[in-house]
C-alpha cells in the first residue's frame, strides 16, 4: 500500500501580482515550492517582491494570475471563513514586533485567541505556556515599553504561535537587532521550528540570518525568481550575480601577491585534516566563520593550485570575480 504523499506547505505556480498604479509587477510569474518542515530562506534586494510573497501567503494580498496553493489547498479559492481558518494556521512575526503598547506582554499574547473567541482562562493558559517556551514566563504583566528589543521578538514569537499554525513566516524578524539578541532569535526560531515541526519561512536582506537558520534558499530580483536550491549548495556556489553580491559583502580585504586568487569554499570544519589539506595546497586561509552549515572559508592560493574539491569530497569551490582596480 501507498500512504498518499504529503503536499508541499507552499505552492506557487506562475503567480503574478501588480499593485494598483505601479509599473512594474511586485511579483512576476513565480514558480516556487516550499517542503513541509523546511527552513526556507527567502531572500533578493530592496524591493525584489519579498513581503509580497509574505503578503500572499498571509492573505492580505490576492495574486493577479496563478495559483497559490498552502498545504495542498488553492487559497485563491476559499470563502471567507476557510480564509479566516487557514489564517490562524498561519503565523506572522514582524520586524517592528506590532505589540499594542497599551497591552501587558498577556494581553498581547492572548489577543489572536481572543479575537477567536476562545474563554479568557483557556486563552491565557495557552499564553503563558508559549511565554514559557520563549523564556518569558516571568515578563507576562509587563507592558512592551518594559522590554528590550529582543523580548518585544519574543513576545511576538509567542502571539504568532498561540493559534498553533504549522506555518510561521517572519518578515525581516532580526533586521532591527544587534547581532547577538539576532542570534538568539534565530536559535529560539530554529529550535521552534523543530520542536513544533513546522514550516520556517525567513525573509531576510542578511546573508548570516540565511546561513544560521535556513535549509533553503530561494532568491528573489526584481519579482523574479532568479535562483533557488539547498543553503549550502547555494552559498558555495552563487550562480546568480545578486546572490553573489551578497556574498561579496562579505569577502576579505586581503592584498593579492602575484599569481594569487581568492576563493571561498565551504567545509565541514576546521580539524587537523582539513588544515593539513589546506598546507598541502599552500592555501591560505585569510577568514573563516563557523555556521550551523559548516565552515564557510575564504582562501588565498595560487590561481595553479589545482583541485580544491580535495578539501572535502563534497568541497563546493566558488571564485569570485577579481576585484576591480
Ligand atoms: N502597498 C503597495 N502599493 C504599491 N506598491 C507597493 C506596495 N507594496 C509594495 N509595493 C512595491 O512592490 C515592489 C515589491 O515590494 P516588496 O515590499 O514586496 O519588496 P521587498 O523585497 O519586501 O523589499 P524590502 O527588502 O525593502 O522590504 C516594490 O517595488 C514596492 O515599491
Ligand atoms: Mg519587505
Amino acid at each position: 500500500m501507498t500512504l498518499p504523499s504529503s503536499p508541499p506547505a507552499l505552492h506557487f505556480e506562475g503567480v503574478s501580482k501588480t499593485y494598483p498604479g505601479q509599473p512594474a509587477p511586485a511579483l512576476s510569474d513565480l514558480t516556487l515550492t516550499v517542503a513541509r518542515g523546511s527552513r526556507t530562506g527567502i531572500i533578493g534586494r530592496s524591493g525584489a517582491g519579498k513581503s509580497t510573497l509574505v503578503r500572499l501567503i498571509s492573505g492580505l494580498e490576492t495574486p493577479d494570475a496563478g495559483r497559490l496553493l498552502v498545504q495542498g489547498q488553492d487559497v485563491t479559492r476559499l470563502g471567507r471563513a476557510e480564509q479566516r481558518q487557514r489564517q490562524a494556521r498561519t503565523g506572522l512575526v514582524f520586524q517592528h514586533f506590532n505589540l499594542l503598547a497599551q497591552r501587558t506582554v498577556l494581553g498581547n499574547v492572548t489577543l489572536p485567541l481572543e479575537l477567536a473567541g476562545q474563554p479568557r482562562a483557556q486563552r491565557e493558559q495557552r499564553a503563558l505556556e508559549l511565554l514559557e517556551q520563549v523564556g518569558l514566563a516571568d515578563f507576562a504583566r509587563r507592558y512592551p515599553a518594559q522590554l528590550s528589543g529582543g523580548q518585544k521578538q519574543r513576545v511576538g514569537i509567542a502571539r504568532a504561535l498561540v493559534t498553533g499554525p504549522d506555518l510561521l513566516l517572519a518578515d525581516e524578524a532580526t533586521s532591527a537587532l544587534d547581532p547577538e539578541t539576532s542570534a538568539g532569535i534565530l536559535d529560539l526560531l530554529t529550535r521552534l521550528q523543530r520542536e513544533r515541526d513546522l514550516t520556517l519561512l525567513i525573509v531576510t536582506h542578511q546573508l548570516e540570518v540565511v546561513r544560521a537558520a535556513t535549509t533553503h534558499v530561494a532568491v528573489l530580483d526584481r519579482g523574479r525568481l532568479v535562483e533557488q536550491g539547498p543553503t549550502r549548495h547555494l552559498l558555495a556556489q552563487p550562480q546568480h550575480e545578486v546572490t553573489r553580491a551578497l556574498l561579496d559583502a562579505h569577502r576579505p580585504e586581503v592584498t593579492l601577491g602575484a599569481g594569487e586568487v581568492l576563493r571561498h569554499v565551504n567545509l565541514d570544519d576546521l580539524g587537523a585534516q582539513t588544515l593539513a589539506a589546506l598546507a598541502r595546497l599552500g592555501a591560505r586561509l585569510v577568514q573563516a566563520e563557523a555556521h550551523p552549515q559548516g565552515v564557510d572559508a575564504w582562501l588565498v592560493v595560487r590561481e595553479d593550485a589545482g583541485d580544491l574539491s580535495a578539501l572535502r569530497p563534497s568541497a563546493e569551490v566558488w571564485t569570485p570575480a577579481p576585484v576591480s582596480a
